[in-house]
């Protein structure tokens, strides 16, 4: 890649995946210097050591303020976005955030009102967007060879440690919030111009509940779309804690008036099996006997360099506010919309009830 913009970034937010931002963003050839702020002074000197970062705070000001700063990364927990995103967006940056936007949509919709007061430029990371199997869907469903999408559907599983992870981050990340909302992403970006109006779901509680949070196992969905499409969306995050998929196992499938994509995301065509312990990238101290290798959700790393969705996602990001080329992440619109498409299947397979979905277009 022939760099036309050297990039200063700050990376807010220096846990797991801002670590794992901040490694790819330093290995980038168009990152020139790297500011990086963490409210938890600790986790903010571990990854400036790790990086050869060129300032290291825990005040959100002293990173963003900086002269040199063009681009800011906000990886901090769900719940702590919104401030440090407008802080950033004031600051007139590029900026990307990770999903979900926010977990109240009058938290995403106070980000949207600035994008759009401020003609800012925020991105959103969703991933799954750049796993390869469904960037080769998307240029299927483009090329017209499904023809009309009439139905779809997509299932999502991943062990209960991981769920209980994100609880304990927050009560309110839930397996809908948190990770089904990489699929009604994904479906919202595959059915582009046909957006999900209504929202039908019922859901069981279980081990989750028993561990202390008022979250179902399992959940299962049927969203409308506004052409009268159907999707079915299911998640169990309560799965067996050594379940061997490290991360996302999910199965998507699209129906059409000419064709068929089925997606088998499970991973369970690369099965190991040691004594030794495969160690959990999301869960330190978490190591499987048997693992399904590829299954972790960002990516993995291999002889020095990190390969998978994260990554990819990662540098198409800079390569865009590098050279220009543009990149596929989604919008706020998208993600605001996404956000409330996962609350609305919380409330109906709260209430029981059918829940129209309120747009921001
Ligand atoms: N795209 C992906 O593959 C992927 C995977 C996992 C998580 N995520 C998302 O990434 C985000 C972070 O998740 P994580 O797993 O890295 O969490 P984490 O708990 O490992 O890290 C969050 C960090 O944010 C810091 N923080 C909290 N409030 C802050 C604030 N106001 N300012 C600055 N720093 C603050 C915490 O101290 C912590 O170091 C979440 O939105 C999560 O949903 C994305």
């Amino acid at each position: 890649m022939n760099a036309k913009q050297d990039i200063h970034l700050a990376i807010v937010g220096c846990g797991r995946i801002g670590t794992l931002r901040g490694r790819l963003a330093a290995m980038h050839p168009a990152v020139r210097s790297i500011v990086v702020m963490d409210t938890d002074a600790a986790a903010a000197d571990k990854l400036a050591r790790t990086i050869g970062a060129s300032f290291c705070t825990t005040e959100l000001a002293a990173a963003i303020s900086r002269p040199e700063i063009n681009a800011i990364i906000v990886s901090s927990s769900e719940h702590e976005h919104t401030t440090p995103v407008i802080a950033a967006l004031r600051r007139q940056v590029p900026v990307l955030v990770e999903k979900p936007i926010a977990l109240t949509v009058a938290d995403a919709d106070l980000m949207l009102r600035t994008v759009q007061e401020l003609g800012g430029n925020l991105r959103v990371g969703y991933s799954r967007r750049y796993k390869t199997r469904y960037l080769l869907a998307k240029e299927q469903l483009r090329q017209g060879r499904l023809g009309t999408i009439t139905g779809a559907c997509a299932r999502l599983y991943n062990s209960r440690a991981q769920c209980l992870a994100m609880l304990g981050r927050n009560p309110h990340a839930t397996p809908v919030v948190d990770a089904l909302t990489y699929y009604v992403d994904l479906m919202g970006w595959l059915l582009e111009g046909n957006p999900v109006t209504e929202v039908f779901a019922r859901g069981q509680k279980g081990v989750i509940q028993a561990a202390g949070y008022d979250t179902d196992d399992v959940t299962w969905a049927v969203l409308t779309c506004r052409d009268g499409a159907v999707v079915n969306l299911g998640v169990s995050y309560a799965l067996p804690e050594k379940w061997p998929s490290v991360g996302h196992a999910a199965r998507v499938e699209l129906l059409g008036t000419d064709g068929v994509l089925l997606i088998n995301d499970d991973h369970t065509d690369q099965i190991m099996h040691t004594n030794a312990g495969f160690p959990h990238v999301y869960l330190p101290g978490q190591k499987v006997e048997t693992v399904f290798l590829e299954s972790s959700t960002s990516g993995d790393w291999a002889l020095g360099d990190f390969l998978g969705p994260l990554a990819d996602e990662t540098r198409a990001w800079l390569d865009e506010l590098a050279t220009g080329k543009p990149c596929n992440l989604a919008t706020p619109q998208d993600a605001r919309n996404t956000l409330a498409v996962t609350l609305a299947i919380e409330e109906s397979a709260r209430t029981g009830r059918v829940v129209d979905v309120c747009r921001a277009d």
